[in-house]
């Protein structure tokens, strides 16, 4: 990618410069230029300034998600909800707390994986967000997952792993079993807002935790 992007400044500023040279000393161009962001600080930044929605009118923060930018283990949840956009940060509520458990019993801390959602503000409400939400967002999760390159994605709950995986499979079925996204391993799990008030899911997501370690311990 830097080297592309390089070989095509030198082209453009050879280019310019043989448009000075034949007395062309301005040139207008229409559109801005967009460059991808190639690290997950200058996409951060990006992201915090997003106006691409409606959602960015009643958000307090954005959530653009916190960790290790270097994780074998990225979680991917739905949207913030309220704690979440007041602090900026993924995951900081009840289901949050339970998310750190969870993240323990695999005998990592919070800073040692990557976690992030489908959605990077919080829909009034907590109401389902729109599939055009998701549509204008999910380019930002695309983005982080290739910034940061992990082993293993585990998705939390029916919409982050449906979003991911680009289908409409009930989360019963799909938790338990490996699932590609782009060559990664993506290992669907219950949502652990569902575990606080569906405690028998939990022995589940035991299950499921317990394959995601043995495959990063490949
Ligand atoms: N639920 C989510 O899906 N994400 C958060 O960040 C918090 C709660």
């Amino acid at each position: 990618m830097q080297t592309e992007f390089k070989s095509t400044l030198k082209s453009l500023k050879k280019y310019l410069e043989l448009q000075r040279l034949s007395g062309i000393n301005e040139i207008f161009y229409k559109y801005p230029i967009v460059l991808p962001s190639d690290s997950l600080s200058s996409l951060q930044k990006d992201v915090l300034a997003c106006n691409k929605c409606e959602l960015c009118k009643t958000r307090t923060n954005v959530v653009f998600g916190s960790g290790n930018p270097k994780a074998d283990l990225v979680f991917v949840g739905e949207a913030p909800g309220m704690e979440e956009d007041l602090q900026g940060k993924p995951f900081v509520g009840r289901a949050g707390k339970l998310l750190t458990k969870i993240i323990a019993s695999i005998g990592f801390k919070r800073e040692d994986v990557f976690i992030a959602n489908v959605l990077k503000c919080r829909p009034p409400d907590n109401r389902n967000p729109f599939p055009t939400e998701v549509l204008t967002c999910e380019e930002y999760l695309m983005r982080q997952l290739e910034l940061i390159k992990p082993k293993v994605i585990c998705t939390l709950g029916k919409f982050a792993s449906q979003s991911l995986l680009k289908n409409q499979v009930p989360i019963t079925r799909l938790r338990g079993h490996f699932h590609l996204y782009g060559g990664i391993k993506v290992m669907p799990t219950f949502h652990p807002a569902y575990l606080l008030r569906n405690p028998e899911g939990k022995r589940f997501v035991w299950e499921d935790m317990k394959k995601i370690k043995r495959e990063l311990a490949k």
